[in-house]
């Protein structure tokens, strides 16, 4: 009898070379705006204590209710079951701003960090239980300036990645913690007695999360919230203010957005600006990223009061869109040249040959084995490489090599030592992946 055969768990996927040249591709366009305006990377830890999501999250959110994964050693010291696995990054990065004590630093601080999030969540297209964000925070100072300005980060990227067409920006502003509180009450109020006409997960809703009855896709509490009071109507006249000014300053960026009175966003601790960016055929389905203000949550993690706002986007959505639009990778995965041999000594020759290739910047396959010579220019093509370089007896002899063009199917001799300046003029110097200290610092000796 066979073992069952091993599987990635449920919700979870590899990320084989072909996504993974898609998440190079965006954690680069991420990095390049990020930078213009001034984001610097964190990376926090994979797990954390799991009341800080509880706290933060919010206890009565799916997130923390449903979807935690929790983390359990037989040797934890802080208790069975102490940490959780991320599921977001703004948490940990506030505690993080708490920590070391970041409030001294020029405010607003920003950051920005790409990598993996854990919720165990029922999976199904577009909902994984491990997945990846690139996130985007603004902590310290508070100005609707500040709200445009990263939706506008956010737009440059999307529209770097040539999928912003595809998406329309939701906006909302759902007022502070005590204009939701009190709209919460009226909510309650007006569904006592009609709870009955409610399906039963909106029922459970009703008693934890009232405002997420807003964005059930439930028919029946749809019809219902149509004479239900609004959450504008509980808003002071500060937080109408301040959404007007950042529906003017996105005027003036000339983003395009759409106001949406029911977007509420599934994490305790918004506050005022919330928005999504969805899908234009979709809607709410699949968000392909959301964020917004939260300016109680450094102070509910124990910090002093200090106003945040922030983004993620999800990797494996913003992958789904530009592969539905047919938008390529670049990537610089491709075999330059494949080196073929045959006998013990071209092979000597050509282990060298390989190494100064690659040092060289050239994408360098060869001498994997002891094949024919024919085999191996069968593997060369295989390899998509652009050139063959062969090697055998009669080369070491006459001190030449065989440079053979796969595309043209031509081939020349030249001598050993030109091989590699003329694979390179082939092949041009400025395709060639070579890297030194010097490029990561290019702007400074930019003019040297
Ligand atoms: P979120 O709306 O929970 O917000 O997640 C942001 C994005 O992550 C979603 O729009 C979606 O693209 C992706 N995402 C979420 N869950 C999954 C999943 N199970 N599978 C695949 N993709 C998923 C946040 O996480 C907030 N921390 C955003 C934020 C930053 N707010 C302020 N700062």
């Amino acid at each position: 009898m066979t073992e069952a055969q091993f599987r990635t768990p449920k919700g979870t996927h590899d990320i084989l070379p072909e996504d993974n040249r898609y998440m190079t591709y965006i954690k680069k366009a991420v990095r390049h705006r990020a930078r213009q305006a001034g984001y610097q990377r964190i990376d926090t830890p994979l797990f954390e204590r799991r009341d800080i999501f509880e706290r933060g999250i919010g206890e009565h959110t799916d997130i923390v209710e449903k979807e935690l994964f929790l983390v359990s050693s037989p040797h934890a010291e802080d208790g069975e079951y102490a940490f959780a696995l991320r599921p977001e990054f703004t948490a940990g990065i506030c505690r993080s701003y708490i920590e070391h004590s970041m409030d001294q630093l020029p405010q607003p601080v920003e950051f920005y960090s790409i990598g993996p999030l854990f919720r165990h969540d029922r999976p199904q297209k577009g909902r994984y239980r491990q997945f990846h964000q690139c996130n985007l925070e603004v902590i310290g100072l508070k100005d609707p300036s500040i709200d445009a300005q990263l939706i506008q980060v956010v737009s440059k990227i999307f529209g770097d990645l040539q999928i912003l067409d595809r998406l329309t920006l939701q906006i909302n502003n759902i007022g502070m913690a005590e204009n939701r509180q009190a709209y919460i009450a009226a909510l309650r109020e007006y569904f006592i007695g009609k709870e009955r006409n409610l399906p039963d997960s909106d029922r459970q809703r009703l008693e934890t999360n009232p405002l997420r009855l807003l964005d059930s896709k439930e028919e029946d509490t749809q019809i219902l919230l149509k004479s239900a009071p609004t959450l504008d109507q509980f808003l002071s006249d500060e937080s109408k203010e301040y959404h007007q000014t950042v529906l003017e300053y996105l005027d003036t960026l000339g983003i395009p957005y759409e106001q949406n009175p029911g977007l509420v966003r599934g994490l305790d601790y918004y506050t005022q600006t919330v928005f999504e960016f969805w899908d234009q055929h979709t809607g709410s389905q699949n968000a392909v990223g959301g964020g917004g203000r939260y300016d109680g949550l450094i102070e509910l993690l124990g910090g002093k009061p200090t106003p945040g706002i922030g983004f993620a986007g999800g990797m494996e959505r913003i992958i789904w869109h530009m592969k539905e639009a047919d938008i390529p990778a670049p990537h610089k995965d491709q075999v330059d040249v494949f080196v073929a041999q045959l006998g013990p000594e071209a092979k000597k020759q050509c282990l060298l040959l390989i190494s100064q290739l690659r040092d060289r910047g050239v994408h360098t396959l060869g001498a994997l084995g002891e094949a024919s010579l024919k085999s191996q220019m069968r593997h060369a093509d295989k390899f998509g490489a652009k050139f063959a370089l062969l090697m055998g007896q009669m080369e070491v002899k006459e001190g030449t090599i065989i440079l053979r063009d796969m595309a043209a199917g031509k081939q020349q001799h030249v001598s050993f030592d030109e091989a590699i300046p003329t694979v390179i003029k082939l092949l041009g110097e400025k395709n060639l992946d070579t890297y030194s200290i010097k490029d990561a610092l290019g702007y400074v000796d930019a003019d040297t």
